[in-house]
């Protein structure tokens, strides 16, 4: 499969157009959200979670009569819902009845570095294994699972291998609120019904298709009676998704990494590639929720930005209750250990006319067999992630959730105005994050871009843990 690799190597890109895609139109708008289905326990002792994973192509109909393969978990995109609780141990079988080989990599979960899916990890195409490890206490949080195998994530998540997952606390202050989970994804289809692969741009910008989808649907129509905690994923290649409700204030309780301290009213929630949020929604009216233009600097003869109606929402007044005041008490991470430096740049090539970018961090690509920075196990660290590019970028690490400590601008201190527990957090053009950051357990760890073309075109790099 490496011989094939269109994108093997980072200077040269095989020019591929893209062929005609199908209408905006055409896709049939307005059912009602399909709820996500639950992968079952096949498992009796309580505490235990066992289930099976299948990788596979399928064919589905996006449009009805019109044939579309993609590849799914269990036949599901987005894969099945994997709802577990905090303390229970986790075994599942990934089978691959992919042609390439494949990962399933636990975005945001604290699991051990031989089970986290690494690239490099692979399980070969006809094979499987499992994956097991346990939720320790406090890991209650919004979290996904997706394919993270060597080159071939993007297109493994663009043909729809991605499903979320949520870790539950028995002690859930919120517990009792009706949950919507919305999935976005985004699919790019030719007018022939398949599922366009990448053209040079897409490569350079990140990967864009047409249409947004919630929890496989577009636009589809929500009802909330009363309030309801909405948990919601980014799963999508490399849009960024600045939601709104039509202007209307709502909460925010939790980051990818669970609950907030305080629920803080908002009326926007950038969500980059990769991150997730909950928030509370009430209200008496009908909204749509919305992408809101967002400029992440694409290159190129890119379109400009544009606001995309995602869902609309029919808020129906019903039983508010107050929001507990406190929801649960962060504590901040004092660093002690050593600083690192993190710096995404673009580097520009001109060949044949045509102009490429590689990314790159710390001026490098990656390189399975480097290792790039060094941490200690249990110490808390600090992180200068530096975005010296004219794109966003979002950057994500492995293996555990970190802080924000600070954010600068352009020389300026850009206030970060609470805590929370993150594994995703975008960088715009020439802002400098620091985070801070402890590893609970020792091996190699991936921190990288998460606009996933990024990621498999080297803007990734290995932390040892030791
Ligand atoms: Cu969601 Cu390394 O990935
Ligand atoms: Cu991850
Ligand atoms: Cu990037």
């Amino acid at each position: 499969w490496a011989a094939e690799d269109p994108h093997a190597g980072h200077m040269t890109m095989a020019t591929t157009e893209t062929p005609p895609l199908l209408p905006v139109g055409d896709l049939p708008t307005g059912r009602a959200l399909p709820a996500l289905q639950k992968l079952k326990n096949q498992s009796n002792p309580a505490g235990q979670f066992q289930a099976t994973l299948t990788a596979a192509p399928r064919t589905v109909q996006f449009k009805p009569g019109l044939d579309t393969v993609v590849w799914a978990y269990n036949g599901q995109t987005p894969g099945p819902l994997i709802e577990i609780y905090e303390g229970d141990v986790l075994e599942i079988r990934l089978v691959n009845q992919l042609a390439q080989p494949t990962t399933i990599h636990w975005h945001g979960l604290p699991v051990p570095p031989s089970q986290d899916g690494n690239p490099g990890d692979e399980v070969a195409p006809g094979a499987e294994r499992t994956y097991r490890f346990a939720l320790p206490a406090g890991s209650a949080g919004t979290y996904w699972y997706h394919p993270h195998p060597h080159g071939h994530t993007a297109e493994q998540a663009f043909m729809g291998l991605a499903g979320p997952l949520i870790v539950r606390s028995r002690l859930d202050p919120l517990a009792g609120m009706p949950e919507q989970h919305l999935v976005f994804s985004d699919l790019k289809l030719g007018a022939d019904g398949k599922v366009v692969g990448n053209n040079d741009m897409d490569w350079m910008n990140g990967r864009e298709g047409q249409f947004v989808l919630v929890n496989g649907a577009l636009q589809p129509v929500i009802t909330a009676d009363g309030m309801q905690r909405w948990r919601l994923w980014n799963m999508c290649n490399a849009r960024y998704l600045n939601l709104s409700l039509g202007g209307q204030p709502f909460r925010l309780v939790g980051t990818d990494g669970g609950l907030l301290e305080h629920a803080r009213a908002i009326t926007q929630l950038l969500l980059a590639p990769g991150e997730r949020a909950e928030i509370v929604v009430m209200g008496n009216s009908e909204v749509s929720l919305q992408a809101l233009a967002y400029d992440r600097g694409m290159m190129g003869d890119a379109p400009p930005p544009q606001t995309l109606t995602l869902a609309k929402v029919t808020l129906s007044g019903g039983a508010t209750r107050p929001i507990p005041s406190h929801l649960r008490q962060i504590t901040p991470l004092s660093p002690g250990g050593a600083q690192k430096r993190v710096v995404f740049s673009e580097q520009m090539n001109m060949a044949g006319g045509v102009h490429s970018m590689t990314p790159l961090v710390n001026g490098k690509s990656y390189d399975m067999n480097r290792v790039d920075l060094v941490s200690q196990r249990g110490v808390v660290e600090a992180w200068s992630l530096v975005n010296d590019s004219d794109m966003d970028h979002p950057f994500h690490l492995h293996g555990t959730q970190f802080q924000i400590a600070s954010r600068t601008r352009n020389g300026q201190t850009v206030p970060e105005p609470f805590l929370a527990w993150r594994d995703t957090i975008n960088l715009r053009p020439n802002e400098t994050v620091v985070i801070h950051v402890v590893q609970p357990q020792a091996g190699p760890r991936m921190f990288h871009c998460h606009i996933l073309e990024h990621e498999d075109r080297g803007m990734m790099g290995i932390l040892s843990v030791v």
